[in-house]
This record gives C-alpha cells, sequence and structure tokens, in this order.
C-alpha cells in the first residue's frame, strides 16, 4: 500500500513536469460587465480573435462579458487575486486607487467624444495608465463608450425636474455630488442590479450612454430618457502589474500590439454603435427622448457646476485645466 501511494505520488510529479504541461497555454481571462454587442464587448472579442491568431496554442483569452464572472464590485479584487487577469472597468470606478481619475466624471467637462480622445492620448492621459502601479494595476488602454443621457419616469427638461427623484449611479462619488447639486438622491448600485431596481422601483432613474441602455433594455423600464450629453462613460483595460511584468517578453509585446489595435478598433466603433443604439430604441417606440434647447442645456450645466469646485482639491486644478483644454482641437 505504501509503495503504491509511494509510485502515484512519483507520476503525479512526473505528469506536472513533463513536456505537454509545460507547453500549456497562458490563459488571459478577461471579465467585463457589458453586453457582446457594446464597444467595450466588441473591443475584447477583437483583442482575442487578435491574440489567438498571432499566438496560437500560446496563448487562449476567455471573454466573460455581462458580469457573468464577476460583477464591478468585485472584479478589481479578482485581478489583483489573480482570479482574472484583464478587466475595463469604467474610468469612475477606480476612487478606490487614484483620485485623479475622477477628472473624467466632472459633468459638462468634455465637449464631445473627441476631446476625451485626445486628452487620453495626451501625456496627461498616458500618465494615468500607469499611475496605480504601487497599487497592483497596470493600465493597458482607454476604451470609448459614449456620452451619458439621463433617464427617468418623470419628464425632465430643466434640472428642477430631477428634484427628489432617485437615481442610480456608478461607485464614484464625484457622480454623487453631482445628483446631489440637482437636489436628487443619489444610490450607488453595481451595473448588473439596474435594470431590476429601475423595474421594481427601488430607483426611478439613471445615467447611461445610449448602447448600455439598450442593451441592458433600460429604456423599456423609464418612460423618459433626456438627452443631455452631460458626462461620459469610458474605460481603462487594466491588467496584474505582477502578472504583465512576468509574462515571457515576446509574449507580452505580442499582447501589447494587439490591445492597441483593439483599442483603436472598438475606439472607432463607440460612436456609430451609440447613434445606431439611439435609433433603435428611439424606433421602439417603449421611451421617449427628450431634446434639449441650448438653453435648458445650459441650465443643466449650470446646476452641476458646483461639483468642480468641491473635487478640485483631489482630482488637482492643472489636470482639470488639461482635461478642459482638450476641447479645443487646434
Ligand atoms: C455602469 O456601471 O453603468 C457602466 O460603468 C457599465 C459599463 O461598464 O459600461
Amino acid at each position: 500500500m505504501r509503495y503504491a501511494i509511494a509510485m502515484m505520488a512519483v507520476l503525479a510529479v512526473g505528469a506536472a513536469t513533463s513536456p505537454a504541461q509545460a507547453a500549456d497555454p497562458i490563459k488571459i481571462k478577461f471579465s467585463h460587465v457589458v453586453a457582446d454587442a457594446t464597444p467595450k464587448g466588441k473591443g475584447a472579442l477583437e483583442f482575442k480573435r487578435l491574440v489567438e491568431e498571432r499566438l496560437p496554442g500560446k496563448v487562449v483569452v476567455e471573454v466573460y462579458p455581462n458580469s457573468q464572472l464577476f460583477g464591478d464590485a468585485k472584479e478589481m479584487e479578482a485581478l489583483l487575486l489573480g482570479d482574472v487577469q484583464f478587466i475595463a472597468p469604467s474610468l469612475s470606478k477606480f476612487a478606490k486607487f487614484t483620485k485623479k481619475l475622477q477628472v473624467f466624471d466632472l459633468p459638462f467637462l468634455f465637449d464631445d467624444i473627441n476631446a476625451i480622445d485626445r486628452f487620453q492620448k495626451g501625456k496627461i492621459g498616458q500618465g494615468l495608465l500607469t499611475s496605480m502601479e504601487s497599487k497592483g494595476y497596470t493600465g493597458l488602454g482607454y476604451w470609448h463608450n459614449g456620452m451619458k443621457q439621463l433617464s427617468a419616469n418623470r419628464l425632465m427638461r430643466v434640472p428642477e425636474d430631477a428634484k427628489g427623484l432617485k437615481f442610480r449611479i456608478q461607485p464614484s462619488d464625484v457622480l454623487e455630488a453631482q445628483f446631489k447639486a440637482l437636489n436628487a438622491n443619489p444610490q450607488k448600485m453595481a451595473f448588473a442590479e439596474v435594470y431590476q431596481a429601475l423595474q421594481t422601483g427601488t430607483v426611478d432613474g439613471q445615467e447611461n450612454t445610449w448602447s448600455n441602455i439598450y442593451s441592458q433594455k433600460f429604456h423599456e423600464a423609464q418612460k423618459y430618457i433626456t438627452e443631455t450629453n452631460h458626462g461620459v462613460i469610458d474605460y481603462m483595460v487594466v491588467t496584474n502589474t505582477k502578472f504583465w511584468k512576468g509574462l515571457p517578453a515576446d509574449v507580452r509585446t505580442v499582447l501589447s500590439k494587439s490591445m492597441d489595435e483593439a483599442t483603436a478598433y472598438s475606439n472607432k466603433l463607440a460612436e456609430d454603435i451609440n447613434q445606431a443604439d439611439k435609433k433603435k430604441i428611439m424606433d421602439s417606440g417603449k421611451t421617449q427622448i427628450i431634446t434639449l434647447t441650448k438653453d435648458q442645456q445650459a441650465q443643466w450645466r449650470k446646476a452641476m457646476a458646483p461639483v468642480y469646485k468641491q473635487f478640485a482639491p483631489d482630482v488637482g486644478q492643472d489636470l482639470i485645466d488639461a482635461a478642459l483644454s482638450s476641447n479645443k482641437s487646434s
């Protein structure tokens, strides 16, 4: 009996170090919280396609959409624990690790997605990618989703219309302050819980991009969507710093190149996906889209403006100024 156990142990050690085992591919789990048909969903699938085409048998990328593997409350922790290797949280979900990324949550900061793109590609934006390395997170790129719209079961044209309503927000103190400035009640909540919260009336409204509203069917639970374009949802693709630095250099080079190409691919599609989803929402007839006049838009901007003063010490006025200056293309 003792001999048999000893033999099994020898065989087990042999199997663990056999050439077949040594050649096992590196597995990358890429987890995210949105649908495959969104800008982030498509970017993740394009990254998988490029990597597996270039490193066949060497690297396998498994994409887990829709909070299937981890919801946004857990994914940051899972990345540090090595349970997942790539995630792409919205820039509103990093406040625990850096206050700087809060700049992206300031209302009416960027005129459009092109301004955001210029800021992210500039020196300061690129610097923010590595600003969380001491915490174990390495940023590999920014992915766009798009501008946020405001939905509720009450028709909202001016800021006073939002007063007293409960809004689901991402876990961001800036977004909390933004809704408080409207005399509304913000509630931090994971993305996967929003549809049900809207349906059951736990919250009255939410803010999100056209593609997230459409793919999660939020419009089916909301009577009105006001086209405010008051903020942005964009992402940072992050990996575990130790995992990244521990990869063989040739593999890391191919992953980097594939990430850059998947970034360009996803960012090019983002605006079109959002506009197409806006049209699908309109055509569904399930909700009414409210367009604002210039004057109404200015009222929302003014009502949310106090948030800047509140967060300038945390974010840094220099960072806010740099972001603002990206609105001018010249
Ligand atoms: C949200 O929580 O509303 C978004 O950040 C979801 C996402 O990843 O786009």
